[in-house]
């Protein structure tokens, strides 16, 4: 139960009605007293500022300020809860701290962590405003978990534990302690040989020694980032592009310099008008069923791209996570096609097996040019010394004795079936202003939003009505690119997807047919 807002502003409005800053100071002064408990809710916005007759904005900038001083801590979906600052902390209005705080203070015991000092270690890299967003788990009201379109997962269903469980038992019982210990940084070399077959197997002609074992591929993303960048390098990406490739390029100071991925494909225009100088460190590209545009490069685009990145310098990661889940003839000829087409010299090919088996293993692989491959083992031994021996080994055993190949035949079976039904239910629920992809496989759809629709805002409503989707403003490396959503296929069941489509059909038609109030103005995150 939040904090009735009526009674709030009763201590708030004192000699009318008052501004961002007189909130503030009061709300503390309130807090500190004791007037009002830490942890108990504090009034949404909009409620607070029906109350006290002011404008939301007034009181969503006074409930960040608390936020900034620790009087205010924000639980997504869970609204702003009362705090107090931690001991030393700049408190509110910098007033003499009340009998009850000052007792609080005599007692015995270390100063607690408040959110100032929180925020006074973290690094100072940008963040995510976003990091909330996604989170499955159901609030107090809801009976049932939310219908998760959210997040790209595989279908855990599919994952063949027999076999698997067979190989497993197989190399542990053959190799006995020498799966025991530590590996070395580059990864179990009978699995690398593997990789580097199958790799041959797609024109891309490498020797097991290119090869490092990665934790998933998403370690890759970060090790390639740590081992080239300083801040303000410049990366080129994708628009929209994979949001957590998006966070690495972030966090380590990249300057994003983003192509288009429209309705149409790559932008060659926005190819073109990358600037040449300063010379850009990395490239970043998801060249079949891209995340999250589920756009496939045809043979032109990809050899578009080559050219720049031998026009402007750096290495390219040619990231083929979601790949092997569509049907051959729906992709490029190879999977490592750029990684082929320049003999991997300045194409990093990057894969993972957390798509085809399961993401547990979080085992993923890396293949490059001896000088980065060594650098970037160095990195992976300092990051983690090594990934797990016993699993690497019946991943091995798995591909050796040809289960692989079968197994990933059967899954995209799977995902193409899947992908069908779901289409079907999309050609019926939604409206015809929100035209989407239609792969023929894989674990997710793109849907185009016009640009005035507010991808957070529809998040929130359809949270309300227990839908998570994944809103297209997490992927955009700068403002105002390509806006739409993402739904992800394999998590639920055909049932569950249905209900959840009808649902997001009937938000959407009302949003777009009967517009909400302009987002400024509806929607005034605290985080
Ligand atoms: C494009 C892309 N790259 C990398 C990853 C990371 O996957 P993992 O670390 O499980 O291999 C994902 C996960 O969804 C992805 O979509």
């Amino acid at each position: 139960m939040s904090h009735p807002a009526a009674a709030l502003a009763k201590r708030l409005a004192a000699d009318g009605k008052p501004g961002a800053e007189q909130i503030v100071t009061r709300l503390a002064g309130t807090i500190r007293a004791g007037g009002l408990r830490v942890g108990s809710r504090l009034p949404p916005i909009r409620e607070l500022a029906r109350a006290l007759g002011v404008n939301r904005n007034t009181v969503a900038r006074a409930y960040k300020l608390l936020a900034a001083q620790g009087y205010l801590v924000a639980r997504f979906g869970g609204g702003s809860h009362a705090a107090l600052p931690a001991q030393g902390a700049a408190g509110g209005d910098g007033s003499a701290p009340p009998a009850a705080e000052a007792e609080r203070r005599e007692e015995p015991g270390p100063p607690r962590m408040g959110d100032a000092e929180w925020e006074r270690l973290f690094a100072r890299h940008p963040r995510s405003s976003f990091s909330a967003i996604g989170t499955a788990e159901r609030t107090p009201t809801q009976v049932e978990a939310p219908i998760n379109l959210f997040q790209l997962r595989p279908h855990t269903g599919l994952f063949p534990q027999g076999r698997f469980q067979a190989c497993l038992d197989d190399v542990l019982r053959r190799s006995g302690r020498r799966l025991l210990n530590y590996g070395t940084p580059a990864g179990y070399l009978p699995l690398r040989e593997q990789i580097a077959v199958r790799l041959r197997q797609q024109d891309l002609r490498v020797r097991a020694s290119q090869i490092l074992i990665t934790s998933g591929s998403q370690q890759g993303i970060d090790l390639v980032a740590r081992a080239l960048l300083d801040p303000g390098d410049g990366v080129v990406v994708e628009s929209p592009m994979y949001s957590i490739a998006l966070k690495i390029f972030q966090v380590n100071g990249a300057r994003l310099l983003p192509y288009a991925i429209d309705r149409a494909g790559v932008s060659f225009q926005a190819l073109d008008a990358l600037p040449a100088q300063p010379s850009p460190k990395l490239f970043y590209a998801v060249p079949n069923f891209q995340n999250p545009t589920t756009h496939t490069y045809s043979e032109l685009e990809r050899r578009a791209l080559l050219a720049q990145l031998y026009r402007l310098g750096g290495l390219l990661i040619e990231d083929a996570s979601d790949a092997e889940l569509h049907p051959p003839a729906e992709r490029g000829r190879s999977l490592a096609a750029l990684a082929a087409q320049d003999g991997a010299d300045r194409v990093l090919h990057l894969n993972t097996f957390s798509k085809t088996l399961v993401p547990a293993l979080r085992v993923g692989y890396l293949v490059g040019a001896p000088p980065v491959m060594h650098r970037l083992t160095e990195l992976k031994e300092m990051t983690d010394l090594s990934h797990s021996l016993i699993l690497q080994a019946a991943i091995a055993e798995f591909l050796e004795r040809g289960h692989y190949e079968e197994h990933v035949a059967a899954v995209r079976g799977f995902y193409r079936r899947r992908m069908e039904a779901v289409l079907a239910m999309l050609a019926e629920s939604l409206p015809i202003e929100a035209p989407y992809t239609e792969p023929a496989g894989g674990l997710c759809v793109w849907v185009d939003l016009p640009p005035h629709v507010d991808t957070t805002l529809l998040y929130q409503r359809l949270q309300e009505r227990g839908v998570l989707i994944s809103p297209g403003a997490l992927y955009q490396p700068l403002p105002g690119g390509r806006n739409g959503i993402r739904l992800s296929v394999a998590l639920e069941s055909e049932a569950r997807l249905r209900r959840g489509i009808r649902i997001l059909g009937q938000v959407l038609t009302r949003l777009l047919r009967r517009p909400y109030p302009a987002p400024q103005e509806e929607y005034q995150s605290v985080h």
